[in-house]
């Protein structure tokens, strides 16, 4: 291997370091601790692991965890009105409720009646909209802490020629506007993009966020280039569960300059940067500075 790794599990502890610093200082100096709320409805096996490690994530860093779980049947009028609580009380300053969401609710009716300044995963429509259009936003999670690594690792990335491969909205879109934020020349591939192999062998970046396992080959990949690989892929090899990324890491390290792993590569990131949009909400709701470097 001939890549630098981009370690996002160290990464991820140096961010909740931050967080934490500056938690304690808002409760020192203003007597305030943020608090995130984590709404879970149903039984999801999945989800249930990441409400788990959301909760005791925020606890560690020394902000006040509310989860509430509700039954899989939970009707939209109860599930709004609990939204509409969390929206009007102050001790709340990011609601969070996990997805998928069982068949019978609606999530972009759910996810809009968040209010948006608590929208830590910057979902809401009208986060959508700010970061489209260049204004201070809440910035979803997973592309804040790829965008966290990218600068890190290459300072400055403006005219950079990056390529996401996926457009979902919850990573490629958001991700594609981050990088056009910091004046990437950026194209977004997916399913139906000609001639793929070609448009990342121009990139200097590629974020991979596809959901299916290896499917970037090194050979796709122009010498150098830095990849950062958003998938989390469970797959059977050897008669053993692996979790493998949307990259072919093994081929793909030998040709890029630098390579975020799978496992602990993006994934560590996400719950972080969960951490720290709390912190920019409490921060912007009580009119106090946000910390630096935690945002985009
Ligand atoms: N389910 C999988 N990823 C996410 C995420 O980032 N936020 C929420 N709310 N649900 C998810």
């Amino acid at each position: 291997m001939t890549a630098t790794l981009i370690d996002g599990k160290a990464f991820a502890a140096k961010v909740r370091g931050q967080v934490a610093e500056h938690v304690a200082r808002l409760k020192q100096d203003h007597g305030i601790t943020p608090g995130l709320a984590v709404v879970l409805v149903g039984e999801d096996p999945a989800s249930q692991v990441y409400v788990r490690s959301k909760g005791k994530q925020t606890v560690e860093v020394g902000m006040n965890s509310f989860e509430h779980k509700l039954e899989a049947d939970t009707s939209e009028a109860d599930l709004l009105a609990l939204i509409d609580q969390l929206n009007n009380d102050p001790a709340v300053h990011g609601i969070l409720v996990q997805l998928p969401l069982p068949k019978h609710l609606d999530e972009d009716l759910v996810i809009n009646s968040i209010a948006p300044e608590k929208d830590v995963d910057g979902f809401h429509i009208s986060n959508v909209g700010l970061l489209g259009t260049g204004q201070k936003s809440m910035v979803p999670c997973t592309p804040l802490g790829c965008l966290m690594m990218l600068r890190d690792h290459h300072g400055s990335l403006s005219g950079m020629d990056a390529v996401v491969i996926g457009r979902s909205n919850i990573v490629g879109k958001p991700m594609a506007q981050l990088l056009l934020g910091d004046s990437c020349t950026v194209t977004i591939a997916h399913s139906r993009t000609k001639d793929l192999p070609d448009v990342v062998r121009r990139a200097d970046i590629v974020v991979a966020a596809v959901g299916r396992p290896e499917m970037v080959p090194g050979d796709w990949i122009k010498e150098g280039a830095t990849v950062i690989d958003v998938g989390i892929n469970r797959i059977e090899r050897d008669g053993k569960n692996v979790l493998v990324g949307d990259v072919d890491f093994a081929s793909a390290a030998e040709r890029a300059g630098a390579i975020t792993p799978v496992p602990g590569g993006v994934g560590p990131m996400t719950i972080a940067c969960l951490l720290a949009n709390t912190v920019t909400a409490c921060c912007r709701a009580n009119n106090l500075a946000e910390p630096e470097g935690l945002t985009a």
